[in-house]
């Protein structure tokens, strides 16, 4: 197949999401497709052809280790696009498009609109699923009504304290990811200054209730889900730097819980999955709360990391299924018409 590969952008995780692309465009061509693997955010007049597609898998990338300048970015690149002259020519001569793009307009649903009226397949979720999942307040309605626990929380667009602010709590932009912009805070001047630096990010911040306990992640690879992992931090919480620079954080997969436990979260991870309505894989992600072991569900990720690092890869090897496998699974599930 020709299968071209979308990272970068003009997303906080850009890095992360080129990291992802190069060795996922590695992979596929391991398995023998023709690969393209652009940065969807540069402009390619006129040099996107059939050349641009290459069976080599040479790509490489390595992540800074604090998130990208975006407004450099934008002075390199003029202009307001979000998806770079030829790119969507190319998308169109391509079998299948691999999104392995992070945050921004990859994960929020406008591009998979736009994929999804070109009639062009592409991997992971339609954009309905997206726009769920891209924003946390609107997750967490969908997860409550679907019964599935998720912490207390309130929004602010201002910028102001909201009255009902208990403490500790956890303040982050409602359609980030990565831990960018995410603080934790005890009191009010540290919430004032949490608040101004979520705000960089966006203007609609979410404030929610902190939950003490064990860290989980689980993913979905059609329509089951894969053995829990857990995330252990070495000191603090995972945020940006404990995500992506190696040895800042322990991760343990299959995680140790009891059978019963591991089957709860897992139901808990597919009610998750479903309330949004997303698509062949997902990665949803939990606390356990110490107080009343229950799983508190705390956001869903359509488009997870996919280095063979990365969480969902991690679970996907611990079911026995390598990272060639789990990239063509992900990439023929792009196919198949519900
Ligand atoms: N309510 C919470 N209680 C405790 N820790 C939290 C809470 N919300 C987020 N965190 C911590 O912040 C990290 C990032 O939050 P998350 O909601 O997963 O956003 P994202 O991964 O999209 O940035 C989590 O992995 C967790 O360590
Ligand atoms: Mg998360």
């Amino acid at each position: 197949m020709k299968i071209t590969v979308l990272a970068g952008g003009f997303s906080p995780e850009r890095d992360v999401s080129l990291l992802s692309g190069s060795l996922i465009a590695n992979s596929l061509c391991h398995s023998g497709h023709s690969v393209a693997l652009i940065d969807v955010f540069f402009p390619y007049e006129g040099v996107l052809t059939d050349d641009a597609f290459t069976t080599d898998g040479n790509f490489c990338y390595n992540i800074p280790k604090t998130p990208p300048d975006l407004d450099a970015l934008r002075r390199q690149v003029p202009g307001s696009a979000l998806i770079g002259e030829g790119v969507l020519k190319l998308c169109a001569i391509s079998d299948v498009v691999f999104l392995a793009l992070h945050g921004g307009m990859g994960e929020d649903g406008r591009l998979q609109a736009i994929l999804s009226s070109m009639g062009i397949p592409y991997t992971g979720s339609d954009f309905s699923a997206c726009l769920a999942a891209m924003d946390k307040s609107v997750s967490k309605l969908l997860f409550r009504a679907a019964g599935v626990p998720t912490a207390d929380f309130t929004v602010t667009r201002t910028g102001e304290i909201p009255h009902a602010v208990s403490y500790p709590c956890v303040v982050k932009p409602c359609s980030c990811g990565s831990s960018v912009g995410v603080s934790i805070v005890d009191n009010e001047a540290s919430l004032k200054e949490a608040l101004a630096l979520a705000k960089k990010y966006e203007t609609k911040i979410l404030i929610e209730d902190l939950v003490v306990g064990r860290e989980f992640s689980v993913g979905i690879l059609d329509g089951k889900a894969l053995p829990a992992i857990e995330i252990r931090p070495k000191d603090g919480f995972y945020d940006y730097e404990r995500k992506y620079q190696s040895g800042m954080t322990e991760e343990i997969c299959p995680a140790e819980l009891s059978e019963a436990d591991a089957k709860r979260l897992a139901d808990t991870a597919l009610k998750a999955h479903r309330a949004l309505g997303l698509g062949s894989y997902s990665r949803i992600d939990f606390i356990r709360e110490e107080r009343t072991g229950r799983f508190v569900c705390l956001e869903a990720n359509t488009l997870p990391g996919m280095t063979p690092m990365s969480l969902l890869p991690q679970e996907a090897a611990a079911a026995g299924i390598g990272y060639d496998e789990l990239c063509l699974t992900i990439a023929h599930s792009a196919l198949k018409t519900e």
